[in-house]
């Protein structure tokens, strides 16, 4: 399911293109395991930031983690920055991938000056802080008419409830930099109107993440190393179901476990109202 909301005038669309990005994608990065669960979503994502990727413009990675999609997106032809929190995760990235710029620094607070940049992504990262107060940072640092995409995982499915559950019942701690505060809701996403003037947003995978039931329970119980599922038939015919179903019945897209956001800041830079988002103040 896919909403698309408007409270004012929209940018030129980047839809389209799925295909061409998603394998461009595909042939920068290294295949690793969740990769059949990534695609549906980098296919999204990459369309909406495609002036910013085909133009070498700037792009800055919000919560780049171990740096691997910021070097992608540098690929991919950005002039990409990671912003990232943690000291060890920003040297790790930066040994690993010595080309690409890496900043030590809090979303909350970016440090960068207004206006920097053309685009942002950011991927589960919502879910690690104040996201409210993040969103205002975003909208300072993008240019007028800059785009942002973010990948999150919702709070509302079944399957990563339980995923969630069984870590807690298990006492097995989640590795800092990947340690949840609280999982956006699918409610929630209209929200983000306060703060950009377009924002469409779009659920995936509804079924399919019982594929990875398996291999967690074996990795929990077993020891074994890796969570590893293919892409074989039973996630393409998963993958079908899902998108069928959350197209005939929306309603069930809060139960999704992951949602694609894009938005378009104002074209004319200023911001659309004076909000902090959950407390509206007057102009
Ligand atoms: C769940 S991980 C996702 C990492 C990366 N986006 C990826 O997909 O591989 C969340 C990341 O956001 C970073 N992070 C959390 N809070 C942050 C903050 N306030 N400012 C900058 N980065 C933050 C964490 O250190 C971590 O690297």
């Amino acid at each position: 399911m896919s909403k698309v909301m408007k409270d004012g005038p929209k940018g030129p669309s980047a839809r389209g293109g799925e295909h061409h990005w998603l394998q461009r994608w595909q042939a920068v990065r290294q295949p690793w395991w969740f990769d059949p669960y990534f695609a549906p979503l980098i296919a999204e994502a990459l369309p909406h930031l495609a002036p910013c990727l085909e133009s070498g413009g700037d792009l800055l990675h919000v919560g780049s983690g171990i740096g691997d999609k910021t070097d992608a997106l540098r690929e991919l032809g950005a002039r990409a920055v990671g912003l990232e929190l943690s000291p060890d995760l920003v040297a790790r990235a930066r040994d690993t991938y010595p080309t690409t710029r890496f900043v030590e620094g809090n979303a909350l607070a970016m440090p960068f000056e207004d206006g920097t940049f053309d685009a942002v992504f950011s991927f589960s990262v919502m879910q690690c802080l104040d996201w409210r107060q993040m969103l205002t940072e975003v909208r300072r640092v993008l240019r007028p008419g800059g785009r942002a995409v973010f990948i999150e995982n919702l709070a509302g499915s079944p399957f990563a409830q339980a995923y969630r559950l069984g870590k807690r019942l298990l006492r097995s701690p989640y590795r800092t930099h990947q340690r949840p505060l609280r999982h956006l809701a699918w409610e929630e996403c209209p929200e983000l109107l306060q703060v950009f003037p377009t924002v469409e947003y779009r659920a995936f995978h509804l079924f399919t993440p019982a594929l990875l039931a398996p291999p967690v329970l074996a990795r929990v119980f077993g020891g074994g190393e890796q969570i590893a599922v293919g892409g074989g038939p039973s996630f393409t015919s998963l993958t079908r179901l899902d998108t069928e179903l959350l197209r005939r019945f929306p309603s069930l897209s809060d139960r999704a476990w992951k949602v694609v956001v894009r938005v378009t800041s104002s074209s004319t830079g200023r911001p659309e109202q004076d909000v902090v988002l959950g407390r509206r103040t007057s102009l």
